[in-house]
């Protein structure tokens, strides 16, 4: 199957490029896998001091491959990657940025609960068709969401399923800042670079600082990870699927 995680380490900074446009970066298992690996390195890399995930060709990504998702509705396996991904998320101890244009969506928009800060392009449009899908919340957000932006703006999106435009996110505080297209990377990456320059261990204290109960977050994780998988197999989730991969037919 298509798809890549470009890798690249420099000036401190970890850029994670979700790679795989003419599926709008729909994640795969061995994109997830990759995406891990990658962030196991950045944690591992004394040099790194930040990670930044971005997507290429004008989204972020639109979440979880429906065509895999279908296969565990059928009684597939499932892969392992996404677990190990949202795991990297919360146990990581090194800031994570995000740089979002177009399409966030699903675990797309999920990540940048996760985030510590996240740009945006005019375009962003974040998302979660959880409901719609026959699913329910992952990745913490439904302790993340509510905490970030309140429990009226998080059911809009998690369970309205209203897709927020980056001056809507923004004004949420799901966003820090709003920027051109042409200089969400350089503004990103800026802001990277700025926090792999400071005294690696005072921003690591900070950071946990402002983030207090990490095993919170993963319990809640964990939890939604189990209901997401009962969900995945029920009959409302199967039609979905199914519906999505038809409608182009
Ligand atoms: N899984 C599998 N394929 C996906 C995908 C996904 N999550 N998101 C996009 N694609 C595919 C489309 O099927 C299409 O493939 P095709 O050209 O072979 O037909 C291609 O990527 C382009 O997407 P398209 O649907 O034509 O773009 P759009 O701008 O009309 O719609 C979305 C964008 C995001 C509204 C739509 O693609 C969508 O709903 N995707 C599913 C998102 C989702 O539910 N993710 C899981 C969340 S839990």
């Amino acid at each position: 199957m298509s798809g890549t995680i470009d890798i690249e380490t420099k000036d401190g900074v970890a850029l994670l490029v979700m790679n795989r446009p003419e599926k709008k970066n729909a994640l795969t298992d061995a994109m997830y896998h990759a995406l891990a690996d990658g962030m196991a390195a950045a944690e591992a890399d004394g040099a790194v001091g930040a990670v930044l995930l971005a997507g290429a060709g004008g989204n972020f990504t639109t979440g979880n491959d429906i065509v895999d998702f279908l296969a565990a509705a059928k009684g597939g396996a499932g892969g392992r990657g996404v677990g190990r991904f949202l795991m990297a998320q919360v146990e990581g101890k090194k800031p994570l940025i995000a740089a979002v244009e177009g399409l966030a969506v699903g675990v797309g928009a999920t990540t940048l609960f996760q985030c510590d800060l996240v740009y945006a392009a005019e375009s962003a449009s974040i998302r979660t068709p959880f409901v719609d899908l026959g699913l329910v919340p992952e990745n913490g957000s439904s302790l993340l969401a509510p905490r970030l932006m309140g429990h009226a703006r998080a059911f809009e999106m998690l369970a309205l399923g209203e897709p927020f435009d980056a001056r809507r996110a923004e004004a949420a505080g799901i966003v820090n800042r709003v920027v051109p297209a042409e200089r969400l990377m350089e503004t990103a990456l800026a802001a990277a670079r700025r926090l792999a320059a400071k005294p690696r261990e005072a921003l690591l204290a900070t950071r946990a600082m402002l983030r207090p109960d990490p095993e919170a977050v993963k319990a809640v994780s964990l939890a939604e990870s189990r209901a997401f998988a009962e969900r995945l197999g029920s009959a409302e989730a199967r039609a979905a699927f199914e519906g999505f991969l038809a409608r182009k037919a």
